[in-house]
């Protein structure tokens, strides 16, 4: 397999990381492939409750698109590029576990629309997004005018967007793309922390949740509510219901086994 993309295994927790360093992690064909094996692979895997997604090296996440890549594309070719991101894309945000985003520098272009398919983002005080794909006469391509919408509202989308504007970590935070912004030495430690605490928790559980709180997001209320029932009762069929609630009767600590 590419080393473009890493993985590896921290007991349930797996740690995928983007692996160019020397180009800031920018997004190719290789590097897309690469990631949408990896998540075939993890996403087959029972035993994966919960996943990290990082950069390789200290300045980045990624960089964005490969522009180098790029340059030469037809634009025909430039649609099935884009296609295949956003292939890659869903299939992160659909994966059968949630996947923290552990943003440790620049994630623009490409890489803030990688990001934006994660769950949810920690991010480094050093971290910086936005969609400067206008400076390059071109525009997001990987999902990102949709995700971004959906995550900080339209207004802002269009601001990022048409303005191309470079935004610090702590204006992320203010905005609503990042959850929490910790000091970066610290940055991976808390993640580890936070995906290990995921992992102790009942996987259909939280895989059931999240399932609900993406496939719920964009259909009506009462549609969404349906599959919050439908769901819940599904968990009730589960060995981790019975260890889960007996195990509070009896005051103990839970011991889930993802059955
Ligand atoms: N595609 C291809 N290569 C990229 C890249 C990208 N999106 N972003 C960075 N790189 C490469 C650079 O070309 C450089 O390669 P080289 O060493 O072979 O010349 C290497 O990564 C390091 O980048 P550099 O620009 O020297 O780092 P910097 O710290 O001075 O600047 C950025 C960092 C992120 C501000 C700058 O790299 C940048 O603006 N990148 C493009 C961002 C962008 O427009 N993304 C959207 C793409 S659609």
């Amino acid at each position: 397999m590419s080393s473009t993309v890493l993985c590896e295994r921290d007991g349930a927790v797996a740690w995928v990381r983007l692996n160019r360093p020397d180009k800031l992690n920018a997004l190719n064909a290789e590097l897309l492939r690469a990631l949408g094996a990896t998540l075939d692979v993890l996403a087959a895997d029972r035993t994966v409750a919960c996943a990290v997604l990082t950069g390789a090296g200290e300045k980045a996440f990624a960089a964005g698109a490969d522009i180098q890549a790029m340059l030469a594309m037809s634009p025909e070719q430039a649609r099935a590029f884009s296609e295949m991101g956003q292939r890659v894309f869903s299939r992160l945000e659909r994966a059968p576990f949630p996947v923290i985003g552990a943003i440790n520098g620049f994630a623009l272009g490409g890489g803030c629309e990688l990001a934006l398919a994660c769950d949810f983002l920690y991010a480094s005080d050093k971290a910086k997004f936005g969609q400067p794909e206008v400076n390059l006469g071109v525009m997001p391509g990987f999902g990102g005018t949709q995700r971004l919408a959906r995550r900080v509202g339209i207004a802002r989308a269009r601001e990022l967007c048409y303005s191309g504007d470079i935004v610090g970590a702590e204006e992320a935070y203010r905005l609503g793309l990042v959850n929490r912004v910790v000091p970066h030495e610290e940055l991976l430690a808390t993640v580890k922390e936070l995906a290990l605490k995921i992992a102790s928790k009942g996987q259909l559980a939280v895989a059931q949740c999240k399932r609900v709180l993406f496939s719920g997001a964009d259909v009506p209320l009462e549609t969404a509510n349906a599959l919050e029932s439908q769901a819940f009762g599904v968990l009730f069929g589960t060995k981790d219901r019975s260890e889960g609630m007996s195990a509070f009767l009896e005051k103990r600590k839970a011991s889930f086994t993802g059955e």
